[in-house]
């Protein structure tokens, strides 16, 4: 699986022959300097981690244009099919099995409201599992003990977590989470994009060093493979 960094939270799966877009906020990124240009992405499914701007700024477009497949929470994916786009809906603790591998939505703490009010659900994370390989995308999420429960059910080759503090885990938390998941690889994001959310990438890099893992941080559009 080849997972692209799009800036932000914004992430790009490639697997089987499929491209899957995660929480897509790539216009309005002022990191993203012309680097990534939405137009040009044709995925084939968009998952939505939770409702809020710098998570779903581009969906309806993508969508629109694509026919791309939104699949998120139950409420998010209403309030898309209410636009008129293909949606899959899914809740808390439920897998389904996708062409390109399983999706299973898993619990985050945040929120999930929209930019117009609307209802977003509750927020959450995808644990993405395929022929042979699976990673754990967080979203917007606090420290959990829920956390702990992935590793019950699939071994973890990646996870993908925040680490930008403030609205969401910070370096130390996310540390305690690569704990939490048994997974020791993990790609850094929703830092540096806004004034709240500035960390020290070296620092963040000494730290998961110091505890035995290793931190990724990836430039805009820069992939790796797992
Ligand atoms: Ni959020
Ligand atoms: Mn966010």
């Amino acid at each position: 699986m080849k997972i692209t960094f799009l800036g932000h939270a914004t992430l790009l799966l490639e697997v089987a022959g499929k491209s899957i877009l995660v929480d897509p906020f790539i216009s309005g990124n002022p990191k993203n300097t012309n680097i990534v240009d939405k137009d040009s992405l044709i995925p084939d499914y968009i998952l939505v981690t939770h409702a809020h701007q710098d998570h779903v700024l581009d969906v309806e477009d993508i969508a629109k244009r694509t026919n791309a497949i939104i699949v998120s929470n139950y409420e998010i994916a209403m309030y898309y099919e209410n636009k008129g786009l293909k949606v899959h809906p899914m809740n808390h603790g439920g897998s389904w099995s996708f062409d390109f591998g399983t999706l299973k939505y898993v619990n985050a703490i945040h929120t999930s409201t929209f930019e117009d009010g609307s209802n977003g659900g509750l927020p959450g994370g995808f644990v993405v599992t395929t022929k042979d390989k699976s990673i754990y995308i967080a979203g917007d999420t606090a420290l959990t003990m829920d956390m702990k429960l992935i590793p019950m059910f699939t071994t973890l080759d990646l996870a993908i977590l925040p680490i930008g503090d403030n609205f969401t885990m910070g370096v130390e938390d996310a540390i305690i989470a690569s704990d939490f998941i048994d997974c020791n690889t993990i790609l850094g994001y929703h830092f540096n994009t806004f004034g709240y959310i500035e960390i020290d990438k070296e620092l963040a890099k000494k730290k998961f060093k110091a505890a035995g893992k290793q931190l990724h941080l990836l430039p805009i559009s820069a992939s790796l493979t797992v």
